[in-house]
Protein backbone atom coordinates (compact mmCIF):
# COMPACT_ATOMS: atom_id res chain seq x y z
CA UNK A 1 0.00 0.00 0.00
CA UNK A 2 2.78 2.25 0.83
CA UNK A 3 4.50 1.29 -2.43
CA UNK A 4 0.88 3.08 -4.47
CA UNK A 5 1.21 6.25 -2.44
CA UNK A 6 4.88 6.81 -3.42
CA UNK A 7 4.28 6.08 -6.81
CA UNK A 8 1.23 8.24 -7.08
CA UNK A 9 3.35 10.78 -5.22
CA UNK A 10 5.99 10.75 -8.04
CA UNK A 11 3.93 10.77 -10.62
CA UNK A 12 2.19 13.33 -8.95
CA UNK A 13 5.56 15.72 -9.27
CA UNK A 14 5.99 14.85 -12.61
CA UNK A 15 2.69 16.40 -13.54
CA UNK A 16 3.11 19.12 -11.63
CA UNK A 17 6.86 19.95 -13.19
CA UNK A 18 5.54 19.53 -16.54
CA UNK A 19 2.65 22.04 -15.81
CA UNK A 20 4.69 24.50 -14.41
CA UNK A 21 7.49 23.87 -17.33
CA UNK A 22 4.58 24.36 -20.32
CA UNK A 23 2.92 27.65 -18.33
CA UNK A 24 6.35 29.01 -18.04
CA UNK A 25 6.72 28.34 -21.80
CA UNK A 26 3.50 30.18 -22.45
CA UNK A 27 4.28 33.29 -21.04
CA UNK A 28 7.88 33.37 -22.91
CA UNK A 29 5.85 33.20 -26.18
CA UNK A 30 3.57 35.73 -25.03
CA UNK A 31 6.33 37.80 -23.43
CA UNK A 32 8.66 37.95 -26.90
CA UNK A 33 5.97 36.63 -29.31
CA UNK A 34 3.60 38.75 -30.63
CA UNK A 35 3.23 41.49 -28.01
CA UNK A 36 3.68 44.82 -30.63
CA UNK A 37 7.12 45.63 -28.62
CA UNK A 38 9.69 43.70 -31.41
CA UNK A 39 11.78 46.69 -32.70
CA UNK A 40 11.93 46.29 -36.52
CA UNK A 41 12.72 49.49 -37.90
CA UNK A 42 15.89 50.32 -39.54
CA UNK A 43 17.63 46.68 -39.36
CA UNK A 44 21.01 46.19 -40.72
CA UNK A 45 22.96 43.61 -42.85
CA UNK A 46 26.07 44.72 -41.22
CA UNK A 47 24.87 45.09 -37.55
CA UNK A 48 22.02 42.35 -37.09
CA UNK A 49 21.43 40.00 -40.29
CA UNK A 50 25.20 38.99 -40.35
CA UNK A 51 25.44 38.04 -36.81
CA UNK A 52 21.93 36.11 -36.50
CA UNK A 53 22.73 34.34 -39.46
CA UNK A 54 26.15 33.33 -37.99
CA UNK A 55 25.00 32.74 -34.94
CA UNK A 56 22.07 30.07 -36.01
CA UNK A 57 22.80 29.28 -39.76
CA UNK A 58 26.65 28.86 -40.52
CA UNK A 59 27.57 25.73 -38.07
CA UNK A 60 25.95 23.91 -40.98
CA UNK A 61 25.62 26.54 -43.95
CA UNK A 62 28.98 26.85 -44.66
CA UNK A 63 31.78 25.60 -47.28
CA UNK A 64 33.03 21.83 -45.20
CA UNK A 65 29.68 22.60 -43.04
CA UNK A 66 26.77 19.38 -43.75
CA UNK A 67 24.82 21.87 -45.70
CA UNK A 68 27.68 23.55 -47.61
CA UNK A 69 25.58 23.42 -50.90
CA UNK A 70 23.54 26.04 -49.47
CA UNK A 71 26.35 28.54 -48.19
CA UNK A 72 25.20 31.84 -46.43
CA UNK A 73 28.68 33.16 -45.39
CA UNK A 74 28.71 37.00 -47.08
CA UNK A 75 26.11 39.08 -48.29
CA UNK A 76 26.49 37.88 -51.68
CA UNK A 77 26.00 33.90 -51.04
CA UNK A 78 22.59 35.05 -48.21
CA UNK A 79 20.79 36.62 -50.98
CA UNK A 80 20.82 33.92 -53.51
CA UNK A 81 18.44 32.08 -50.64
CA UNK A 82 16.53 35.77 -49.83
CA UNK A 83 15.74 36.25 -53.39
CA UNK A 84 14.27 32.71 -54.37
CA UNK A 85 12.18 33.02 -51.18
CA UNK A 86 13.61 29.80 -49.43
CA UNK A 87 15.48 31.59 -46.70
CA UNK A 88 12.22 33.49 -45.17
CA UNK A 89 10.41 30.35 -46.10
CA UNK A 90 12.39 28.04 -43.75
CA UNK A 91 12.69 30.59 -41.30
CA UNK A 92 8.98 30.14 -40.89
CA UNK A 93 8.73 26.81 -41.59
CA UNK A 94 7.20 24.58 -38.62
CA UNK A 95 6.60 21.39 -40.07
CA UNK A 96 10.57 21.79 -41.80
CA UNK A 97 12.32 24.79 -39.36
CA UNK A 98 15.20 26.33 -39.55
CA UNK A 99 17.77 25.83 -37.60
CA UNK A 100 16.63 22.47 -37.52
CA UNK A 101 16.27 22.21 -33.98
CA UNK A 102 13.26 24.60 -33.71
CA UNK A 103 11.99 28.03 -34.77
CA UNK A 104 14.18 31.26 -33.74
CA UNK A 105 12.22 33.81 -31.32
CA UNK A 106 9.44 35.26 -33.31
CA UNK A 107 11.06 39.02 -32.93
CA UNK A 108 14.28 37.75 -34.89
CA UNK A 109 11.77 36.35 -37.61
CA UNK A 110 10.03 39.35 -37.95
CA UNK A 111 13.24 41.74 -37.70
CA UNK A 112 15.01 39.57 -41.00
CA UNK A 113 11.58 39.65 -42.40
CA UNK A 114 11.40 43.29 -41.96
CA UNK A 115 15.21 43.65 -43.11
CA UNK A 116 14.02 41.69 -47.13
CA UNK A 117 10.95 43.83 -47.29
CA UNK A 118 12.98 46.73 -47.35
CA UNK A 119 15.29 45.32 -50.30
CA UNK A 120 17.41 43.01 -48.29
CA UNK A 121 19.97 45.77 -49.10
CA UNK A 122 24.10 45.28 -47.95
CA UNK A 123 23.49 48.15 -45.30
C1 LIG B 1 22.42 21.78 -37.81
C2 LIG B 1 22.64 22.15 -39.20
C3 LIG B 1 21.82 23.30 -39.77
C4 LIG B 1 21.65 24.56 -39.25
C5 LIG B 1 22.22 25.14 -37.95
C6 LIG B 1 20.82 25.27 -40.20
N1 LIG B 1 20.51 24.46 -41.26
FE1 LIG B 1 19.42 24.97 -42.90
N2 LIG B 1 19.65 23.10 -43.66
C7 LIG B 1 20.31 22.06 -43.03
C8 LIG B 1 20.15 20.85 -43.82
C9 LIG B 1 20.72 19.48 -43.46
C10 LIG B 1 19.38 21.19 -44.95
C11 LIG B 1 18.92 20.27 -46.11
C12 LIG B 1 17.69 19.50 -45.70
C13 LIG B 1 16.47 20.37 -45.64
O1 LIG B 1 16.19 21.13 -46.59
O2 LIG B 1 15.77 20.30 -44.61
C14 LIG B 1 19.11 22.62 -44.83
C15 LIG B 1 18.39 23.33 -45.77
C16 LIG B 1 18.11 24.69 -45.67
C17 LIG B 1 17.48 25.47 -46.69
C18 LIG B 1 17.06 24.98 -48.07
C19 LIG B 1 18.28 25.10 -48.97
C20 LIG B 1 18.02 24.74 -50.41
O3 LIG B 1 19.01 24.61 -51.16
O4 LIG B 1 16.86 24.62 -50.81
C21 LIG B 1 17.37 26.75 -46.22
C22 LIG B 1 16.79 27.95 -46.95
C23 LIG B 1 17.94 26.74 -44.88
N3 LIG B 1 18.40 25.48 -44.58
C24 LIG B 1 17.99 27.84 -44.08
C25 LIG B 1 18.62 27.87 -42.83
C26 LIG B 1 18.70 29.05 -42.01
C27 LIG B 1 18.13 30.39 -42.40
C28 LIG B 1 19.37 28.71 -40.87
C29 LIG B 1 19.69 29.56 -39.69
C30 LIG B 1 18.62 30.39 -39.15
C31 LIG B 1 19.72 27.30 -40.99
N4 LIG B 1 19.24 26.82 -42.19
C32 LIG B 1 20.42 26.57 -40.05
C33 LIG B 1 21.01 22.13 -41.85
C34 LIG B 1 21.09 23.24 -41.03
Amino acid sequence: MKKIAFVLLVLAIFAAVFTFDACYYDNEEVLYGATGTCDTVGVKYSTYVSKLVSDNCLSCHIAGGTQETSPFDGYTNLTVYVSSGKFLERINDIGSPMPPSGLLPSCDRQKIEAWIKAGAANN
